[in-house]
This record gives C-alpha cells, sequence and structure tokens, in this order.
C-alpha cells in the first residue's frame, strides 16, 4: 500500500527550543516509519526576519542538523531546504492572485506583528501563500504542526479550494496534525515558548544553561509546605513533556500532597530535561562534525522534493495558461 504523504518545516530563524520538538519535530520522528515523510527548513520564509546572510546560512544548516540529531533517518525521510525547490515561490504567486487582500489580514501570525509595532514586509504579508505552496506543491495529506500554524493549514485548505475551483481538480485538502496535550507548549513564563518572547530551553542547551533556566520558570507565592494544583503549575506543565504516564502521575501526586517546594521542584525538571538533552546534544556534535554527511542528506532530498515539485508545477502552469 503506498503510504500516506507527510510533509512540514521549520523556519531558521533561530535557536530550535523544546516547544519546536514536543510540538512538532517529535511527531516528525514518530510518524517517519508510516508515512512518506519530507521535511525541510523554510529557509525562503525566514528571509521574512533575518537580512544577514552569514546569519541566515549558519541557522539554516543548523536546523537540517538539528533535525538529524532529534532522530529524523535520511533513509526513510526526504529532508531539503526549501530553496532547493525554487518552484515553491512561482506556486506562491499564483495563489498570492487568488487570495484577497482583507483575507490574509485575518492572519493571526500578521496581526500578532502588526500588534507588535512591527512594520509589516510585503513578504510577511503573503507568507501564508508560500507556506500553502509548500504543502500543496508536493500534494501533502497531512501536516504535523503545533496549534500556532493551525490557521495557516486552513487558508492551505481554502486556497487549495479556490484554486481547484478556478482551475479545475488539482490539489488534494491536507490536514493539520496536532496533538492536544502538546499544542501549545509553554515558555518559562508561562506564555507560549517562543523565540520572539526570550522564554525559551533551548532543545540543545548545555547543563549549566539549563539549571540555570529552570530557576527562572515563573510560580505563585505558595510555600513549600503547601498542596499545589499541578494543572496550573508552569514547572509541573514542562516537566510533564519529559515524563512516561505513570511518572507523570507520581509527580503531580507529590505537587497536590504538599511539602514539594518550588525550588526543589525546579530542581527536578532541570534533572529531566538534562537526562534528555544530553545524549541528543551528543549526537549532535557527532552530525556537525560530519558535514559532508549533511551535504550528501541535503542533496539527496533536494533533488527529491525538486523532482517531485517541478512535475506538478507544470501541471499548474498548464492549468493556468502559462506558456
Ligand atoms: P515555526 O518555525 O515557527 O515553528 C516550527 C514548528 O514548531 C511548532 N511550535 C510549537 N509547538 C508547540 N508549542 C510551542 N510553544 C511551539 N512553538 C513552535 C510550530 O507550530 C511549528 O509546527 N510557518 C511555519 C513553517 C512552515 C511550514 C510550512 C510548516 C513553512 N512552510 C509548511 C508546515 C508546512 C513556522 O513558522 O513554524
Amino acid at each position: 500500500m503506498t503510504k500516506k504523504i507527510l510533509l512540514s518545516g521549520i523556519q531558521s530563524t533561530g535557536t530550535l527550543h523544546i516547544g519546536n520538538y514536543f510540538g512538532a519535530i517529535k511527531q516528525f520522528v514518530e510518524l517517519q516509519d508510516n508515512y512518506d515523510t519530507r521535511i525541510f527548513v523554510a529557509n525562503f520564509h525566514s528571509v521574512t526576519t533575518i537580512q544577514d546572510k552569514e546569519k541566515l546560512e549558519k541557522l539554516t544548516r543548523e536546523i537540517v542538523i538539528d533535525y538529524l540529531a532529534c532522530g529524523l533517518d535520511p533513509e526513510k525521510v526526504t529532508l531539503f531546504l526549501q530553496s532547493s525547490i525554487p518552484e515553491v515561490t512561482e506556486l506562491a504567486w499564483y495563489f498570492n492572485c487568488l487570495i484577497t487582500v482583507p483575507y490574509l489580514m485575518r492572519a493571526h501570525s500578521y496581526k500578532d506583528k502588526v500588534a507588535n509595532g512591527k512594520e509589516p514586509s510585503a513578504g510577511l504579508f503573503t507568507y501564508p501563500m508560500l507556506m500553502a505552496a509548500d504543502i500543496l506543491i508536493q500534494d501533502s495529506e497531512i501536516v504535523p504542526v503545533g496549534q500556532d500554524q493551525k490557521q495557516h493549514i486552513e487558508f492551505t485548505r481554502d486556497v487549495a479550494t479556490k484554486f481547484n475551483h478556478t482551475y479545475g481538480e488539482t490539489f488534494k485538502l491536507p490536514e493539520a496534525y496536532i496533538l492536544d496535550d502538546v499544542s501549545i507548549v509553554p515558555g518559562l513564563d508561562g506564555q507560549k515558548m517562543s523565540k520572539s518572547y526570550g522564554n525559551t530551553i533551548p532543545l540543545f542547551a548545555e547543563d549549566k544553561d539549563i539549571e540555570k533556566l529552570c530557576m527562572q520558570v515563573v510560580t505563585d507565592s505558595l510555600s513549600p509546605a503547601d498542596p499545589k494544583d499541578p494543572e496550573t503549575s508552569n514547572i509541573f506543565q514542562i516537566h510533564k513533556l519529559f515524563l512516561n504516564n505513570v511518572e507523570k502521575e507520581e509527580l503531580a501526586e507529590k505537587y497536590r500532597a504538599g511539602g514539594l517546594g518550588y525550588k526543589e521542584a525546579k530542581e527536578m525538571l532541570a534533572e529531566s530535561v538534562k537526562k534528555f538533552i544530553g545524549p541528543i546534544r551528543e549526537k549532535r556534535k557527532e552530525i556537525e562534525n560530519n558535514p559532508d554527511f549533511v551535504d550528501q542528506v541535503l542533496k539527496q532530498g533536494g533533488q527529491k522534493a525538486q523532482a517531485i515539485a517541478s512535475k506538478k508545477l507544470l501541471e499548474i502552469r498548464s492549468k493556468v495558461g502559462i506558456l
């Protein structure tokens, strides 16, 4: 039986954090055996925020190494850079000509940036159509992401429907794959963990930094003796990501029983984070020391993804009337 097509990507705009891992990458790794999995670095998208050549090149390569260190297996997964498929920018253009300005103005990502006082570039504004092109040019069926990308997948479905209606059946409608438990991983301050909020635990942090960051998790002022509600404890909400169900319940019970102070709870959190990050950080160092391997993975993945996309684009061009 042919496998369903799974596709997802991450922007190369900063260092990955545990929100990216639990919200997205973990699912990529878990699903890679059962889906025709295609994972990329969204480096065209990154240009909306990073306009520094060296920085963009470095961050883009780092995400590839991060993916491999997290367990994406290039034997199973097509791993590539978005820039290996310049065809997506052409498809995004056709979508930009179909979608309206008022529709794009509804995008949360755009509204948030404007609300934060940023002057939006046209690239930022049309960003969701480039994402739609990434997804649709490969006939993707499922797209594992965190909650913050849900609206973008809805936009993708809408523009696919509009295209199909205008030019005839061309695209499948993809489904978002979002796990409830990890759809919004909280940061140190309890808001969504995000590079732009400065509240992250980097995915490959050194032990000393992990200890320091865990001590910064924001809490209320209950004393050690007080019983605590794990559901509202920010420390617990982060800690549970690293635990299996039995461990999670045991820890929740400790919170409820009272006698667990926040200092101790943060130290326990730091231990769990270090135990998880240690091995992948070591693996990452090995991969980083093998640039030829990384080049090879990107070359193979890029060629494969580009061949698929260019074939699809020919079909699209003929439907649109582009000679
Ligand atoms: P990006 O780079 O902002 O984030 C990458 C992935 O990490 C998830 N994520 C989180 N999940 C749970 N809790 C959090 N605190 C958290 N922070 C980040 C995001 O939801 C995302 O899944 N537009 C996309 C990149 C993209 C893309 C695509 C994704 C471009 N083209 C095509 C899928 C398909 C983005 O900016 O993600």
